[in-house]
């Protein structure tokens, strides 16, 4: 009797769900191209990076011309696949572990701001900055992962004369830094290490220096500045904080630029030698050479192409753009107003506050780049989630994979029209992804998940995969962030 019951009412709600099916028009669906996604995903596992890496290595011949730090110039943006192939058997396998690294993410950020929410400064939790002795910066808390947070990297010269590193790119932390000889502990890099003796343009800090201040973990010996930067996923640097000049391909070079020399360097920074902060703090390289823009394109993370890294530049023409927003309490998000989404054409409705940030510096909605799957808060994720999942009865459910809960088997087909899905930005601006930025392959078989994600935290991130193909300009002279879709 149970039995039938549950049946009958299984019944039901399939009818009455079959039948409150709305009927997208045309323009509200997007087409998905799995034969070429499939294809792109099984390319990515036998690519050979060292076929970019020489390239990029040649690059350094290109002759320097001096260029003043207000005019534009643009830097080769690598993607993680093209220059450290971890031989993956299979692409379950590659993706898995970009999730796991993707999670260590989003823990890294959200640690972050906690302690900026909370207005602990890291020297605070010592009695005064100059009791912090050099020795306390050591080894932090360490986790047993060594995943790799870099996913986008550049190649930039340091010192005079200029040798040039692969740095990761990171718009979601400030401080520049690489590794440098003597090394207490450093961990394995493709170029030779920096050795601060063979450039004539080190200058150590001292403690008293606005740098030195402006670090969030700092110490003093023999009136030079050391740093120590954590990023919550078990990885971090400690050294020297110095300036020194920085090159930029054949774009020209700045000097006195405020970077960490890491002699004690652990975790996760795959092949580089170092970081890059682009993030809105003071520290950051764009705050250093004191750039009005910046832009970068993402590509397609499986399809072993590179793109640009671009400092004041004009923003495409077509980009939709969205108020670019400050959180009180940090300077190195780049908040961006989110008003809602629409799938298939239908307005989602989320209560108007979801996305906000508070007073209190709580909530709110980043743009990053080192996030690869968009978080939403779960109330936000479950609406969008189940529109999407009302409109695509057509297709075959899969089991869910990882943090995904919405899948499909699309291994019959070659390509299938979708739910467009867009965000929607203070101003009516409406941004629409390509269907392969929210319908990921999860394996080489045909099995495609819904690539966004809930998080029990207040913070929503944008994502990477939903970024990918897109030019994201940060206008911070005009508090604009501008989405160009295809302008890599
Ligand atoms: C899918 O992509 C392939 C290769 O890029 C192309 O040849 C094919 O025409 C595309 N299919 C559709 C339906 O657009």
């Amino acid at each position: 009797m149970a039995y039938f019951l549950l049946s009958l009412c299984i019944i039901f709600t399939t009818l009455s769900l079959t039948s409150s099916r709305t009927i997208t028009p045309p323009s509200h669906t997007t087409l998905l191209n799995i034969s070429s996604s499939l294809h792109q995903a099984r390319q990515i596992l036998s690519f050979n990076p060292q076929k970019v890496l020489q390239q990029a290595l040649t690059q350094q011949e290109t002759p320097i011309s001096p260029a003043s730090s207000s005019s534009s110039f643009s830097l080769q943006l690598h993607t993680r696949e093209t220059l450290y192939n971890e031989r993956h058997s299979d692409y379950r396998t590659l993706l898995l572990s970009r999730l796991a690294r993707d999670s260590a993410r989003v823990n890294s950020l959200e640690t972050k701001l906690q302690l900026a929410v909370n207005s602990v400064k890291r020297s605070d939790l010592y009695p005064t900055q100059t009791e912090l002795q050099p020795e306390d910066l050591s080894t932090p808390i360490s986790s047993g992962t060594s995943q790799g947070s870099g996913e986008y990297f550049a190649r930039i010269g340091v010192g005079q004369p200029a040798k040039p590193f692969y740095m990761v790119l990171d718009t979601g932390s400030d401080v520049n830094w690489l590794q440098c000889k003597p090394c207490s502990d450093c961990y394995q890099q493709a170029d030779p290490i920096f050795d601060p003796t063979t450039s004539s343009s080190y200058y150590p800090l001292t403690c008293d220096s606005q740098q030195c201040q402006d670090l969030d973990m700092s110490a003093c010996r023999n009136n030079r500045c050391l740093y120590q930067v954590s990023y919550g996923d078990g990885s971090f640097t400690v050294g020297e904080y110095v300036t020194e000049t920085m090159t930029f391909g054949g774009s020209g070079s700045v000097s006195r630029v405020s970077i960490g020399c890491g002699h004690d360097n652990e975790g996760l920074f795959v092949a580089s030698a170092g970081l890059i902060g682009l993030g809105g703090g003071p520290l950051s390289l764009t705050s250093q050479i004191k750039a009005t823009s910046f832009s970068y394109c993402l590509v397609d993370r499986d399809s072993g192409k590179s793109s640009t890294l671009e400092f004041n530049s004009p923003r495409p023409g077509d980009s939709v753009t969205a108020p670019l927003l400050r959180n009180q309490k940090t300077s190195t998000f780049y908040y961006v107003q989110l008003i809602g989404f629409s799938v298939g054409g239908e307005i989602v409705s989320i209560p108007p506050d979801t996305f906000a940030v508070d007073q209190s510096g709580v909530g709110g909605v980043i743009v990053d780049s080192g996030t690869a799957i968009t978080r939403l808060r779960t109330k936000a994720y479950n609406s969008i989630r189940d529109a999407f999942k009302r409109m695509t009865q057509n297709l075959r459910p899969a089991e869910g994979v990882a943090l995904f809960d919405t899948c499909y088997d699309l291994s019959s087909l070659q390509s299938v029209r979708v739910p467009t899905v867009s965000f929607h930005f203070a101003g009516d601006k409406t941004w629409s992804l390509p269907a392969k930025n929210y319908l990921i392959p999860v394996d080489g078989a045909g099995t495609y998940c819904f690539a966004f994600a809930p998080t029990s935290s207040s913070l929503s991130i944008i994502g990477n995969v939903q970024q990918q193909g897109t030019r994201v300009s940060f206008d911070m002279a005009n508090s604009v962030v501008g989405f160009s879709p295809n302008k890599c």
